[in-house]
């Protein structure tokens, strides 16, 4: 996507090739900042510290974790000591061990010598397939808000998101953004109601952040104002990215999903999912007593961080001394609220049946 007319992925190989550079999103929208990753130490810190974060970069961020780490070592010990240190940075995201697994099946039958090449090589191929599977989840996704418009008229289509699920979530154009930005570029008139997303803001600091790089009409609006929306008709159709996605269809994501799920099913607004194929963990089938949720530091919700009017970012504490805090980073939708899946082959149903129509070798 283009960042002040210039082309970015979130994460590409340095010059040098042997380091890895990302953007810095705990810095956005005040400073685009971009910071270089050399080590797996360095790689696992900026996955739990969230200067990279949203499913599919944090798959792709971990395969290049262990590349980083083939380069120092490229034995046995080191390979199976970076892949847990790589899995015990983030619970949720199913692309995190998805991507551990991959790259860790392509190098264990190698020689010691070959590995760090075949690593960095594999990183890179997730990468581009990830670029692949959301353009692909993006032409299918423009159907629906095509449909939508004309079944106004041609007039603006209203679309709800929450969270960052977009291509700063991603190594580009994002899962839940790509029909947005997809239908956009095609002329379809579109506004993207944009939740802030509570505690860490990825609605308001990014998601809100690459629309308007992008040139797509948007507004912030609180967390809890959704339900609003869709009672007067002004949300024609929400569509939310995933974290881990059961085989049942179940769907986890940021926190604050399941309440907009309810509130659209209430409303008959109808609820997608951008979902690419890594996030579906095919071992689950019940996503609420399934799937771990992670408790991130209660100071996520007891503060708050922004630029103040003389440009200064600071952060300042929003509860009272003594309060306990808590902080569920995710929460899950029940596969009966989603209308659909958006996936890089087409949109299932929310269901077993639905998702083996498309991936029928996982049957
Ligand atoms: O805690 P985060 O910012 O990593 O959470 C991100 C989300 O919940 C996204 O919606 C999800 O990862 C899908 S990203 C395409």
């Amino acid at each position: 996507m283009l960042v002040d007319g210039v082309a970015h992925r979130t994460i590409w190989l340095s010059d040098d090739g042997e380091s890895v550079e990302i953007i810095d999103q705990t810095l956005l929208p005040h400073a685009f900042e971009i910071v270089r990753l050399t080590s797996v130490g360095e790689t696992a810190h900026a996955i739990k510290t969230m200067k990279v974060r949203g499913a599919p970069l944090i798959g792709a961020t971990a395969a290049y974790g262990i590349a980083l780490a083939m380069q120092a070592d490229g034995g046995d010990d080191a390979l199976d000591r970076a892949c847990e240190t790589l899995a015990a940075t983030r619970p949720t995201a199913i692309n995190l061990r998805w991507a551990l697994d991959r790259v860790r099946s392509v190098l264990r039958p190698l020689s010691v010598q070959d590995r760090r090449d075949a690593a960095f090589q594999c990183a890179a191929e997730i990468c581009d397939e990830d670029v692949g599977i959301n353009e692909g989840i993006g032409a299918h996704g423009v159907d629906l808000l095509r449909a939508a418009s004309e079944a106004k008229g041609g007039a603006v289509v209203n679309v709800l998101t929450h969270c960052n699920a977009g291509w700063l979530a991603t190594v580009d154009w994002g899962t839940a953004t790509a029909p947005i930005y997809r239908a956009h570029d095609a002329g379809i008139p579109v506004h993207v109601w944009v939740d802030e997303t509570r505690p860490r803001n990825q609605g308001a600091s990014l998601t809100a952040w690459e629309l308007g790089h992008h040139g797509v009409p948007h507004t912030v609006i609180a967390d809890s104002v959704g339900g609003h929306l869709m009672q007067r008709g002004k949300v024609d159709l929400c569509i939310t990215g995933t974290d881990r996605t059961t085989a049942t269809g179940d769907v986890c994501n940021k926190i604050g999903t399941y309440l907009k799920a309810l509130a659209a099913h209430d409303n008959g607004v109808p609820f997608y999912i951008g979902l690419p194929s890594p996030t579906i963990d095919w071992t689950l089938s019940d996503g609420i007593a399934e799937i771990p949720i992670e408790e991130r530091d209660g100071t996520e919700v007891s503060e708050m961080t922004g630029r103040t009017a003389d440009g200064q970012i600071e952060t300042v504490t929003i509860t009272p001394k003594g309060s306990a805090v808590a902080n569920f980073a995710f929460d899950v939708t029940p596969a009966r609220l989603v209308t659909g899946l958006i996936t890089e082959r087409g949109i299932a149903s929310a269901s077993r049946d639905g998702l083996l129509d498309l991936f029928p070798e996982q049957g």
